[in-house]
């Protein structure tokens, strides 16, 4: 069975067996019933580079309730398979607020605690209350709230301690119906605004769709995973080196003594930017984001991650971490 239509990237892999599953039922049983198990949501944040010698099982699982209302908020509980920008879009109709922001990010409600999704000034866990996953072993639902979560820029307890473990079958999100807490600090979406003066869900959701189709590759057109790396965070001595050295570095300040740079920057700057090699390359509108131009290999795409990750130490001394999944 060909993952092709199942991973953001295009990668044609092949599955030894594929079972779309609808409901936590067929989802136990699934489980019970093969010991290599390969659980798949939206495919957004992977890169196969390999055939798959075990059950591929994609969380189809649908539907949302609302429940405790109170009178400024609501909590929303979604199933994993929902589809990510399909739900904010929902939210932003019945005048949800707090996942605007996140508009038009591949991937499914499932897996955006994962890797703890964010942009704009905003990430997915300061809407997040609580996640019911399925433990692959017990065969029992468990419940994280928010701090059992462990998340982090880009982070949780799914990528350590608890990787492979579960299932996320759904995530709750808090949500603003009135007063909303709106974030529109970031450069781009100010832009954006500028000609309207209270902004509503759906004027910042717009934005922010314009925004990332002026530089992000639409993965039904050109496959990608969007950011592939981490913007990397490094020593306060490091930075004033390459400050010297390139002025115009741009930074973030994350503590007295660390500061996260751009790694589209360090990529452009390395000469990686719109570079293609073979059927893949990296996209030349962000430089944070590798492309599959029709029929690379997950292993060509791996090869040029290594080589801007080799450059980009010797360069500028700073190691780039992947932020996909490698398989
Ligand atoms: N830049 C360049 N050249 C490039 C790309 C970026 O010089 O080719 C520099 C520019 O100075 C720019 C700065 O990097 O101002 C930041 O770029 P951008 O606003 O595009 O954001 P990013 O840091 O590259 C992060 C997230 C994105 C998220 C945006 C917006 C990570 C790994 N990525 O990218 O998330 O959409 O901020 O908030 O933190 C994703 O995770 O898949 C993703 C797309």
């Amino acid at each position: 069975f060909s993952l092709k239509n199942y991973n953001t990237f295009g990668i044609d892999v092949m599955a030894k067996k594929f079972i779309s599953v609808t409901t936590v039922q067929q989802l136990k049983t699934v489980l019970q019933e093969n010991n290599d198990v390969f659980l798949l949501g939206g495919g957004s944040n992977m890169l196969l580079t390999q055939n798959i010698d075990a059950t591929v099982v994609h969380l189809n699982l649908n539907g949302v309730i609302v429940n405790n209302q109170t009178e400024n908020t609501v909590e929303v509980t979604a199933s994993a398979g929902e589809n990510w920008h399909e739900f904010v879009l929902w939210c932003i109709d019945q005048n949800y607020g707090g996942l605007e922001n996140l508009s038009l990010i591949p991937g499914n409600v499932g897996t955006c605690p994962i890797q703890n999704i964010g942009a704009y000034g905003f990430e997915v866990k300061d809407t997040i209350t609580s996640l019911e996953a399925l433990n692959k072993k017990t065969l029992k639902i468990e419940t994280f709230t928010n701090a059992e979560c462990e998340f982090g820029y880009r982070n949780s307890i799914f990528k350590n301690k608890a990787k492979d473990q579960y299932a996320i079958i759904s995530v709750t999100f808090k949500l603003t119906t009135k007063n909303h807490n709106t974030n529109t600090s970031y450069g781009a979406i100010q832009e954006e605004l500028k000609n309207i003066s209270n902004p509503s869900l759906k004027d910042i959701s717009n934005a922010v769709i314009a925004i990332r189709n002026s530089k992000l590759p639409n993965p039904k057109e050109i496959g990608n995973s969007g950011s592939f790396f981490k913007n990397p965070v490094i020593d306060i001595t490091l930075f004033n080196k390459l400050k010297n050295q390139y002025p115009e570095i741009p930074s973030y300040p994350v503590s007295e003594t660390l500061v996260k740079v751009p790694a589209g920057w360090l990529i452009e700057k390395a000469g990686f930017k719109g570079k293609r090699f073979g059927a893949a390359g990296v996209h030349s509108k962000q430089a944070l984001v590798l492309v599959n131009y029709g029929d690379a290999t997950g292993k060509e795409v791996y090869e040029i991650a290594k080589k801007i990750q080799r450059k980009i130490k010797t360069e500028f001394e700073i190691p780039l971490e992947i932020e996909v999944n490698v398989f």
